[in-house]
C-alpha cells in the first residue's frame, strides 16, 4: 500500500475539473456557432435558422441551377417569381445575391415536380432500420446522419425520416439538436415508460412532439441523453421484481410503443446504436424491419467483423424465439473505403462473399470528415460555401468543391439504394406479399 499522490478527494476534484474543462470548450464552441448565426437567446427571426437553431443549407445561384436543372437565369427568375419564394437579396453595393434556403429550394423542387413528397398507402408500412456494430468508430452515427439526410432531401422523393438516438453518448443528438433543453424528453423517458401524463395528454402525443425538428427538412430526431443508461437498470429491476412473482420480464419490445406512436409520421426510421449489446439495442433489433451493418475495411482483415456477425446471429436467435417476424433487408456497408488497393480488395472480396448484401461503399472522404467536425452532414452545405475561406474567423479551408461534391454523389448513391430496397418492400406490401 503506497501513498498515492492524490487523495480520493483530490482525485475526484481532478476528474470533475477535467470534465468541466472539456464541457467549457464545447459550450464555448456552441455559443460561438450561435453568435455566428446571429442568434440571441433561444429564438431567431432569421428565416435561415431552423427550429434546432442550426442553419438550413443555403443555395447560391449556381447551386440552385444545379438542383433545379435550370441554367438560364431568366427562366430561373421567372420560376422563383411564379412560385413566390424569397432568396434574392441586395448587398451593400446594391448587387443581387442569391441565398435560397433548403425550405425554399424544396418548394421549387416540388413545384417543378422534380421531387415530390412520398405518399405511402395504407398497406405500406414505415421502414425501421437499426444501424449496428459492436465496434466504436465503425461509422454507425455517420451513416445514420448522412443516409438519413440523403433520404430526406436528396433522392427521388422527400422521405419523412425519423431518427432514434439509442446511444446514451448522444453523438448524433449533439449534431442535430446541439442546443437541446435539459428538460427535453429523451429515449429512456419512453423506454422506461414512467412519464406522468397531464390531463388530456397522451403518450403518443408526447412521443411525437419529442421527435424534434431539425435544419434538415423532413428529418426529426428523438434525442438521447447520458441519463438513458438508466434503462438498463430499469430492466434489471423489472426482471427481478418479476422473478420474485415467478414471472418473467423481457425488454425486447420496449421500443415498440415509441415506433407505434410515430409510424404514420415517418416513412423510414433509423436507429443509431451504442457499441455494446444493451437491452435497448436488443429492443432495437427486435423492432427493426431492416438492418444495416457498417464495417470498416481494416476490420474485415482481422476477425472482428466476422465475430460481430456471429454475435448478431446469436442475438437474432433469441429474438426469433420471442416471435420476431424477420427482416426485409440486411445490408452491409463498407465505411471509409479509401482508394488504396488494399481497401478496395477487402471490400470487393466481402461484397462477393456476401452476395449482393452490400450497399455501395461509403467512401473515405476528407470532405465528409470536415463536415462531420462541424456537425454537418454532407448535404447541409453548398459545395461553393464549403470551399470558401471562412469570412468571420480565420478558418482553414475545408477543401475543394469537387471533394464535397464527390461525397454528396457517393451518399446520394447509397441513399438511392436504400430507397430501392424500401420501394421493393412497399411494392411487396402493396400486392399482399405476392411478389
Ligand atoms: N466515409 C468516411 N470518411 C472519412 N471519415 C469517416 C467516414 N465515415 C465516418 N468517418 C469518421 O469516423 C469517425 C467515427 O465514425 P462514427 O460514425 O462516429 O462511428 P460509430 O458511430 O460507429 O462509433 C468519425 O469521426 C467520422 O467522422
Ligand atoms: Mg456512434
Amino acid at each position: 500500500m503506497g501513498i498515492r499522490l492524490m487523495s480520493p478527494r483530490k482525485t475526484l476534484l481532478k476528474l470533475t475539473s477535467m470534465a468541466d474543462a472539456l464541457n467549457n470548450i464545447i459550450n464555448r464552441k456552441k455559443a460561438h456557432a450561435k453568435f455566428d448565426n446571429g442568434i440571441v437567446g433561444e429564438e431567431s427571426n432569421d428565416v435561415n435558422i431552423a427550429p434546432n437553431l442550426k442553419k438550413y443549407r443555403i443555395y447560391n445561384q449556381k447551386d440552385l441551377s444545379i438542383a433545379l436543372g435550370l441554367f438560364n437565369t431568366k427562366s430561373l427568375s421567372k420560376l422563383i417569381d411564379d412560385i413566390g419564394v424569397d432568396g434574392i437579396y441586395l448587398n451593400e453595393k446594391n448587387a443581387k445575391i442569391w441565398r435560397f434556403n433548403q425550405l425554399a429550394v424544396n418548394k421549387l423542387l416540388e413545384a417543378t415536380g422534380r421531387r415530390l413528397k412520398f405518399v405511402r398507402t395504407d398497406k405500406q408500412s414505415c421502414q425501421v432500420y437499426v444501424v449496428s456494430n459492436l465496434k466504436g468508430g465503425a461509422g454507425k452515427t455517420t451513416s445514420v446522419f448522412n443516409f438519413g439526410a440523403g433520404l430526406a432531401n436528396a433522392v427521388g422523393s422527400f422521405y419523412r425520416v425519423g431518427i432514434i438516438d439509442l446511444d446514451p453518448q448522444g453523438s448524433l443528438s449533439a449534431k442535430l439538436v446541439p442546443y437541446l433543453s435539459p428538460d427535453a424528453f429523451t429515449v429512456s423517458d419512453f423506454l422506461c415508460n414512467d412519464l406522468e401524463l397531464d390531463e388530456g395528454e397522451t403518450f403518443e402525443q408526447i412521443v411525437s412532439e419529442s421527435f424534434l425538428e431539425t435544419n434538415i427538412p423532413h428529418l426529426r430526431i428523438l434525442p438521447a441523453s447520458i441519463n438513458d443508461i438508466r434503462f438498463e437498470a430499469h430492466v434489471k429491476n423489472k426482471a427481478s421484481e418479476a422473478f420474485a412473482r415467478n414471472e418473467s420480464f423481457s425488454a425486447h419490445d420496449s421500443l415498440e410503443p415509441i415506433i407505434e406512436a410515430v409510424k404514420d409520421q415517418f416513412d423510414i426510421i433509423f436507429i443509431d446504436t451504442p457499441p455494446k449489446v444493451t437491452e435497448s439495442v436488443i429492443a432495437a433489433h427486435y423492432s427493426a424491419t431492416s438492418l444495416i451493418i457498417p464495417l470498416r475495411p481494416a476490420d474485415n482483415d482481422r476477425d472482428s467483423s466476422a465475430k460481430y456477425l456471429t454475435t448478431l446471429s446469436n442475438v437474432y436467435k433469441t429474438l426469433m424465439n420471442v416471435g420476431h417476424k424477420g427482416y426485409n433487408n440486411v445490408r452491409v456497408v463498407h465505411v471509409g473505403v479509401s482508394n488504396s488497393a488494399v481497401d478496395k480488395e477487402i471490400s470487393s472480396q466481402v461484397n462477393v462473399a456476401l452476395n449482393a448484401s452490400c450497399l455501395p461503399d461509403f467512401e473515405n472522404s476528407e470532405a465528409l470528415k470536415k463536415c462531420d467536425a462541424q456537425s454537418l452532414s454532407v448535404f447541409e452545405i453548398s459545395p461553393f460555401d464549403f470551399a470558401k475561406q471562412g469570412a468571420s474567423r480565420k478558418i482553414t479551408q475545408n477543401g475543394s468543391r469537387t471533394q464535397l461534391e464527390a461525397a454528396q454523389v457517393n451518399l446520394t448513391n447509397i441513399a438511392l439504394n436504400i430507397e430501392a430496397d424500401m420501394q421493393n418492400v412497399w411494392q411487396n406490401e402493396e400486392c399482399g406479399g405476392e411478389l
